[in-house]
């Protein structure tokens, strides 16, 4: 291998999101959900999106993955370009094939997401025979494969059992397996610990990163869990009423947030002891989307919040060190 010349420009982003809204068409008016989201994930990176509920995560990542609900959905701007294709231009078949080969989705609930009637065996061997045109028998044999690599004991006794004699952890398991299962280039992971005991939770969110710097995947994790975030994530954007408000690598946001809402957010990060609380070191609640207010968003809720801030919406500034903060005061909350 000959060294890169000093010139050498950086491979693309395998995922670059520009500028996507999303609106819904509600009986109450239009909620915009997405309101220019901007954020890109390198080969074998991981981005963690953080942010409220409601903040406009899932809805970003399913126009990504192609499984917006459309209607009431509707994407009204941006671009979607994952290893260089506007995926928002492809025709629905490309689409199809993209998804089921090339980026994988691991959801919350597994039980809702794995078929009941059919044995996870079955499950997991349809993606080689749809895919890769394997013989049931082979197809069974990689399930198993499949089922050791994600650590499920006793993988070809249990390969012909159904979703609900597993546990929640080794169901979580399984559609880790699925996901990996064609070795897709891109993995979205929304809240795919948030359903487990905090015991099980570490171990799963263990095995997934593991696997994925393995297979060398870029991941994106969509979490409220800053304790996951800073063992697994390389970066962060954090989301707020549909955009993103601040981005920076891991340790550095940690060290020094540059955006009063992140700030709020790691002032409230969870206890163990108080699984599944909300967050509630931010004062007031996330906006109303079907009125988002003018100028920043988060101003009604922001300590540091100025007459401009009612006015303008802030762009991404450059902030030192490939960073972003969509603060007008950034300085402030940065340095302060
Ligand atoms: N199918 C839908 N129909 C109508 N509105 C929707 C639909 N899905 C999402 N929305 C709107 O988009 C907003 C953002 O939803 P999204 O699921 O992206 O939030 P989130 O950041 O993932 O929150 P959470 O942390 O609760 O999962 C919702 O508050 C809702 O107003
Ligand atoms: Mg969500």
């Amino acid at each position: 291998m000959t060294a890169a010349p000093a010139s050498f420009e950086p491979s693309p982003a395998l995922l670059e999101v520009r500028d996507l809204h999303v609106e819904f068409r509600t009986r109450d008016g239009v909620a915009r959900a997405v309101n220019g989201v901007t954020y890109s994930v390198a080969e074998g990176e991981t981005l963690a999106v953080l942010g409220e509920s409601g903040s406009g995560k899932s809805v970003t990542a399913q126009a990504v993955m192609g499984i917006l609900d459309m209607p009431p959905g509707r994407i009204t701007g941006g671009e979607i370009l994952f290893q260089g294709r506007d995926l928002l231009k492809l025709k629905e078949d490309e689409r199809r094939e993209v998804r089921g080969r090339e980026m994988a989705m691991i959801f919350q609930d597994a039980l809702s997401s794995l078929n009941p009637v059919l044995s996870v065996g079955e499950q997991l061997g349809e993606m080689f025979v749809v895919h890769r045109g394997m013989s049931r028998k082979d197809a069974r044999n990689k399930a198993v494969e499949l089922m050791d690599r994600v650590r499920i004991p006793a993988a070809r006794e249990r390969v012909g059992q159904y979703p609900h004699q597993f546990s929640g952890g080794m169901r979580q398991r399984i559609m880790i397996a699925m996901a990996l299962a064609l070795e897709p280039a891109l993995i979205i992971a929304d809240e795919p610990t948030t359903a487990l005991d905090v015991t099980v939770q570490a171990q799963v969110m263990d095995l997934l990163a593991e696997l994925q710097r393995e297979l060398a995947m870029g991941l994106i994790l969509i979490t409220h869990d800053l304790g996951v975030v800073a063992d697994v994530a390389d970066r962060i954007a954090v989301m707020y009423a549909g955009r993103i408000v601040e981005t920076a690598p891991v340790h550095d946001i940690y060290k020094a947030p540059a955006h009063p809402y992140t700030k709020g957010l790691l002032e409230s990060i969870p206890r163990l002891d108080q699984k599944g609380q909300e967050l509630y070191a931010i004062k007031g609640l996330p906006p109303n989307l079907l009125h988002i207010p003018p100028g920043c968003a988060f101003h009604p809720r922001c300590p540091l919040g100025r007459d401009m801030c009612r006015t303008d919406e802030p762009p991404l500034y450059d902030v030192p060190d490939g960073r972003g903060s969509a603060c007008h005061f950034w300085q402030e909350a940065h340095h302060g």
